[in-house]
């Protein structure tokens, strides 16, 4: 059977667990595939870096995008992370070449994700990011297709990994956010920028993904309230404690009569709700559908193998021939986003 060729772009933490997994996993991918799947070329930026993987048989480049359009690959998948840049570049080449893309990159989609979705959809090829949000929680596929007959009124959680695991061991530990932000940076959850994560934009890149799926509108990431951690102190989660709340960053989108809502920001949860209970680097997301009620998805949002699960499901999808809407709605048919604007939180 013809193996279907990959071309990875990125070779840190997602990337590097991603490249061990496609061998460590080879016979099973294979079987769930229907063929063989191998990763034949890859790019990074430092190409002396000790990786601690085989990359003798793989060809290498220096420009990701010339990678995305080779002849010899079947799948590009970007794991370099960054809106616009190379990532941008190199997603635009493959779709432009007529190849499918596999992604992580919900700062991309944030921003160019429903220009993407039509690239994608008029060259009649896969773009995949079940890893983009919420990491190893399979919420594109829950909200794509599980609850594909559901009209969705609200969704919302937990869906940074870096700040549940601050503010989860602030609380459990009483350390300082300084001392948890770079434990999070020592493993791999956090941002290139950190910033990212704990000033909420991250949160909010995600939640605007969910958005468009959860309610068939364009991408608005700018429409979002944005509020993170940064000014989180110790004093506060134990002023939440004693009132029986913890203190979660929430993002929240909302269908109300107006329009939509979508807010990131801190929040006393109540001890007794799932996502309150959600400690670590796991996420939480909540959705409420109209038929099933209210579902709850928990599981490691952040991490190298967790998140290179994600694109492995993705890779397998696309193995099998399998092309759908990107964002649940074909891009065409997506309605112009409304903002219920901020509403008192
Ligand atoms: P890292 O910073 O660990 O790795 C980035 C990789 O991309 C590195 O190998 C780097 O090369 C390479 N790279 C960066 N710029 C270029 C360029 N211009 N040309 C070629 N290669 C380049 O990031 P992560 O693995 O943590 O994240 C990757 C993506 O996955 C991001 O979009 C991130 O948001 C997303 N993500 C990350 C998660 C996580 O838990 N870490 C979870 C979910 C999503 P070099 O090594 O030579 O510097
Ligand atoms: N920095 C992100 C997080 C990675 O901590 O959740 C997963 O998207």
């Amino acid at each position: 059977r013809t193996p279907l060729r990959l071309g990875l772009a990125g070779l840190g933490t997602v990337g590097a667990s991603f490249f061990s997994l496609v061998e460590r996993q080879g016979g099973l991918l294979a079987a769930r595939a229907g063929r063989p799947i191998e990763i034949v070329a890859v790019s990074a930026r430092d190409r002396s870096r000790d990786r601690g993987l085989d990359l003798g048989k793989v060809r290498w480049f220096d420009d990701p995008a010339a990678l995305a359009a080779d002849p010899d690959i079947d799948l590009f998948v970007e794991l370099m992370g960054g809106a616009g840049g190379a990532a941008e570049a190199s997603v635009r080449a493959a779709l432009a070449a007529g190849k499918p893309v596999v992604t992580a990159n919900k700062a991309l989609l944030a921003a160019a994700g429903l220009d993407l979705a039509r690239l994608a959809e008029a060259q009649g090829v896969a773009l995949g990011y079940e890893a983009a949000v919420a990491g190893g929680i399979p919420v594109i596929k829950t909200l794509k297709e599980s609850l594909a007959g559901n009209a969705v009124s609200r969704v919302y959680g937990i869906l940074n990994g870096t700040c549940n695991y601050i503010l989860t061991r602030m609380e459990r530990e009483q350390l300082s956010f300084e001392t948890c932000l770079a434990e999070a940076q020592r493993l791999g959850y956090a941002e290139a920028d950190p910033t990212f994560d704990v000033d909420g934009f991250d949160t909010a890149h995600k939640l605007s993904i969910l958005t468009s799926i959860a309610f068939g509108t364009e991408i608005d990431a700018g429409a979002i309230y944005v509020e993170g951690i940064r000014e989180i102190t110790l004093a506060d989660i134990e002023a939440a404690d004693e009132l029986g709340y913890r203190i979660k960053l929430l993002g929240v989108a909302r269908r109300t009569e107006t329009g939509i809502e979508q807010r990131v920001h801190p929040t006393m949860m109540p001890k007794s709700s799932p996502v309150a209970r959600t400690d670590g680097v796991l996420n939480a997301v909540a959705i409420d559908g109209d038929v099933v009620g209210e579902i709850v998805l928990v599981g490691p949002g952040a991490g190298g193998n967790a998140t290179a699960s994600s694109v492995l499901a993705d890779v397998v999808d696309i193995a099998r021939g399998r092309i759908s809407p990107v964002f649940a709605t074909p891009a065409a048919d997506l309605a112009p986003y409304v903002s219920a604007g901020m509403l008192a939180h």
